[in-house]
């Protein structure tokens, strides 16, 4: 592996492997012109069109770190092999457990879609002793957007039936309450709770939680994202702010598609090894000294939410999980076809990790 400015210096037809940032791409009839910088500098590759092995040019997205085997030519390097960071193919170990663990996400209590009765369905079963999986559920957890919040986007007072966000969580609250005593609550921020919009967000400020207190749950709060081991498992909790730029920049991609592609949309993410892989677009990230948004280990479980699709699956033994919303859809979901799962719940068996996604309509 060499840096950049070595590799100029390589001679002709030598190669050379490289690890680079991807600043802009170009498309020509024939290549890929990828501008891409590394430590010692700034410079271009060629990626024909025809003849490049590894990972695609088309999918890169900008700020997206890729590794490269390069050829000098001229002036120029010529990629003969792209590569995403990806993640290493895992076998998973089964355990004796018996416990299941509630996913959910994008309640939105609060908002005039809430779907307060499909979530009063859900909280029936959580609390059914007779149902073998409802009666081991042990942890909750919620993955942001627990309220719509107040002024999150213009004119949304009009989408609104509970204006006040202290009222918003004293609502919640009361829900929370019939989640029976035996299952722990983990609760993550998102874009429309009361916390700072960039990521890497805090977890709900105290003003919040003392509210949710007076539930009598056992809740503990978490930043998003948020790393967390269960019973030996690693599961890594994202509200999915991320996920809108991917969606928009990515080849192929659109809101509307997601009920089909959702799934290609994390696996990508997970490739990339970042959860928000482009910098700058519409998703506000504070430029911190170590960057808290890399996946720089491999979860066992990652679960999103944000998108209000539902969706199960897993890449390379990584399970993953999109838990769907409680909000019907609103108009501007509708204005870019995106149809929600609503009253949607993923359940996970810590035993085998197997997921059921179940809707309460
Ligand atoms: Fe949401």
């Amino acid at each position: 592996m060499i840096l950049l400015r070595d590799a100029m210096r390589l001679r002709e037809s030598q190669e050379a492997n490289i690890i680079v940032m991807l600043i802009e791409k170009k498309e020509s009839e024939k290549a890929w012109i990828l501008r891409v910088d590394d430590p010692s500098g700034e410079h271009r590759i060629i990626a024909p069109k025809d003849g490049v092995s590894g990972d695609s040019p088309e999918q890169l997205l900008p700020d997206m770190v890729i590794g490269a085997r390069v050829v000098k030519s001229g002036e120029a390097l010529i990629a003969r092999e792209l590569i995403l960071p990806d993640l290493a193919a895992e076998r998973l170990e089964k355990t004796a457990h018996e416990a299941f663990i509630c996913m959910i996400s994008d309640i939105h209590v609060g908002s005039k879609h809430f779907r307060e009765d499909l979530f009063e369905n859900f909280l029936d079963w959580i609390n059914r002793e007779d149902d073998p999986e409802a009666r081991n559920v042990k942890l909750l957890i919620i993955a942001g957007d627990v309220v719509d919040g107040a002024g999150v986007y213009p004119n949304q007072h009009k989408d609104l039936e509970i204006f006040s966000v202290e009222e918003q969580f004293k609502k919640l609250a009361g829900l929370l309450s019939e989640i029976p005593e035996r299952v722990k609550i983990i609760i993550g921020p998102g874009n429309h709770d009361p916390v700072q919009r960039a990521l890497p967000q805090p977890p709900l400020p105290e003003k919040y939680r003392a509210i949710l207190e007076k539930s009598g749950r056992s809740l503990i709060f978490v930043g998003n994202p948020a790393w967390i081991r269960i019973s030996g498992r690693i599961f890594l909790i994202y509200h999915g702010q991320g996920l809108d730029d991917v969606i928009q920049q990515a080849p192929g991609f659109s809101h509307s598609s997601l009920e089909r592609d959702l799934g290609e949309v994390l696996k990508l993410v997970l490739r990339c090894r970042h959860l928000c892989p482009i910098y700058g677009e519409t998703t506000p990230i504070i430029p911190t000294p170590e960057d808290m948004l890399v996946i720089d280990r491999i979860p066992h479980v990652f679960h999103t939410g944000h998108v209000h699709v539902a969706y199960a699956g897993s890449y390379r033994g990584v399970r993953i999980i999109n838990s769907g919303t409680w909000q019907e859809q609103t108009s501007y979901q509708r204005s870019v076809g995106l149809e929600p799962t609503v009253g949607a719940m993923a359940l996970i068996s810590l035993g085998d990790l197997s997921i059921k996604l179940r809707r309460f309509v």
